[in-house]
């Protein structure tokens, strides 16, 4: 059964500017991030605190989250380690997230670890975060299909996650990082987290290389999860997952939501604006087939 109501989380300003190559202002992306917040977005990962030298893009997040208003958006960043952590918190992030993958390849060139290392990592995070009375959220990549490995066991993608929640995250991202799975694979990888893990500490994360984004959303739904992470303009891709395009556009999963019924809260023509402006920076059409149709209808 579908869920009544989505929460979107719009990861544009960080999933979707890491991988640019010319250096995006502060400015442009505090621009970028108050028009999400003005269509209705609840919650923007604003940036990441990672290492400057891995990803020079997200540099300036500190100054990003300095210029970002106090107001009832959780505006979240990535924390790969302590000193993000402690980065994170000194720039006001309300919320930060730990990010593991389900394959050993992805993990060592995205975070230079094993996993098991990278778990352990996680832990020292979890508890400084928890002292700052912080929440974490845990993503776990590479759930269908991984760039360097192939194929990812659903059994993998169970312990990693089993093991994130253990550690305290509150809801772990499925993230199919280079957007290689169908409905048959997002429901079989479904049907071994459900049995241990509740819907609701579930979000997907669909990149949409092989334009299967929407589908396997839909797919996701249909097993009661009901967190939807999506880039405006469908913006982005992964610095460590060569060929991988971006997420999900927002504007097509709020319109997808509007047709079915389900309660997003976003304005879908602010958010096209959004889009747009984005788009309009960075010199590139806005890769959302909505905004697209809904700009051309009104132009
Ligand atoms: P490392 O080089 O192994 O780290 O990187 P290290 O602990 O050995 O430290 C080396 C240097 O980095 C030191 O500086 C540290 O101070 C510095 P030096 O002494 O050489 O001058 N350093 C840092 N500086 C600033 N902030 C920090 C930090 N940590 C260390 N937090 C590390 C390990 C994890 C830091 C690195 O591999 C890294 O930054 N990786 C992040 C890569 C990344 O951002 N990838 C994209 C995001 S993940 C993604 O897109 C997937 C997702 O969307 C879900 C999906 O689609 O599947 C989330
Ligand atoms: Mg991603």
């Amino acid at each position: 059964m579908l869920p009544n109501s989505v929460k979107l989380v719009e990861v544009g300003p960080r999933d979707g500017l890491q991988n640019e190559k010319h250096a995006i202002s502060v400015a442009d992306k505090v621009a970028l991030i108050q028009r999400l917040a003005n269509a209705g977005v609840k919650h923007i990962e604003a940036g990441s605190f990672v290492n400057p030298k891995w990803v020079p893009q997200m540099a300036n997040s500190e100054a990003v989250f300095a210029a970002l208003p106090d107001d009832e958006v959780c505006y979240s960043a990535l924390t790969p380690n302590l000193q993000g952590l402690d980065r994170a918190l000194a720039a006001g992030a309300k919320e930060v997230a730990v990010f593991a993958a389900a394959s050993e390849g992805f993990s060592q060139k995205n975070i230079n670890c094993s996993i098991a290392d990278s778990l352990k990592r996680f832990e020292a995070v979890m508890q400084r975060a928890n002292d700052a009375k912080i929440r974490v959220r845990g993503y776990v990549s590479c759930v269908l299909g991984c760039p360097y490995d192939g194929s990812v066991s659903p059994q993998k993608v169970l312990e990693v996650s089993r093991e994130m929640l253990a550690m305290g995250c509150y809801e772990i991202s499925l993230g199919d990082t280079i957007g290689v799975g169908t409905p048959a694979s997002m429901n079989r990888l479904l049907d071994g987290l459900l049995a241990e893990i509740s819907p609701e500490q579930l979000a997907v994360h669909c990149h949409d290389t092989y334009g299967q984004a929407l589908v396997n959303i839909y797919a996701a739904m249909l097993r009661g999860i009901a967190t939807i992470d999506s880039s405006v303009a469908g913006l982005g891709g992964c610095p460590y997952a060569k060929g991988a395009s971006g997420n999900v556009a927002s504007e097509d999963v709020v319109y997808l939501l509007s047709g079915l019924g389900i309660h997003h809260g976003i304005d879908l023509s602010a958010l096209i604006d959004a889009g747009n402006a984005i788009s309009a920076t960075l010199g590139r059409p806005n890769q959302s087939r909505t905004a697209q149709a809904l700009t051309e209808q009104s132009g």
